[in-house]
């Protein structure tokens, strides 16, 4: 049991440079230092990218939560961070995530988001509720898929 136990959704524009190379070493180096520090800050979650755009849940305590959101606003990979949810939570939705890192395909986001493949997916057009929601749902198919 983690005390204090709460829940941060946002996500934020992606200022990486489009080319795969740049990008798949960006989220390398994020998915590296997250798994570090998360299980030094008892901290779970998911990070999901797709068109340009980071979305991720982060839970664990208040304290630790917050410190780790402040770095990340800070970090100049990304920008326009908006906050959607920070909630207490009685219960964890990634207890076996120190981060799970989700690339999600147009047609994908559709399925789960209810939103046209051909217009994209933006999670600026979701709430906190529905990418908790759609990280927790992409990450339990992941989870079976390797079972
Ligand atoms: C989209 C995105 C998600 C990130 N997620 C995390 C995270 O879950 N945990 C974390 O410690 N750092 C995360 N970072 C990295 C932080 O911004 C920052 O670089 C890092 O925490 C610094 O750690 P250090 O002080 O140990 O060097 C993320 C960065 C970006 C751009």
């Amino acid at each position: 049991m983690t005390a204090n136990l709460h829940r941060l959704v946002y996500y934020s524009r992606n200022h990486v440079s489009a080319d795969a190379a740049s990008f798949k070493a960006a989220v390398d180096d994020i998915l590296a230092k997250s798994r570090i520090n998360n299980a030094r800050d008892d901290i779970t979650g998911a990070l999901l990218f797709n068109s340009g755009c980071f979305a991720q849940v982060l839970e664990g305590p208040l304290e630790t939560v917050e410190a780790t959101f402040e770095r990340i606003q800070q970090d100049e990979r990304h920008g326009e961070v908006s906050l959607l949810a920070f909630d207490p939570v009685p219960h964890r939705s990634f207890p076996d995530w120190a981060m799970g890192f989700i690339g999600l395909s147009d047609a994908d986001a559709a399925r789960f988001s209810g939103i046209a493949a051909s217009s994209g997916f933006d999670p600026s057009r979701l709430s906190g509720q529905e990418i908790h929601r759609l990280l927790r749902d992409l990450t339990l198919e992941e989870e079976q898929a390797h079972a």
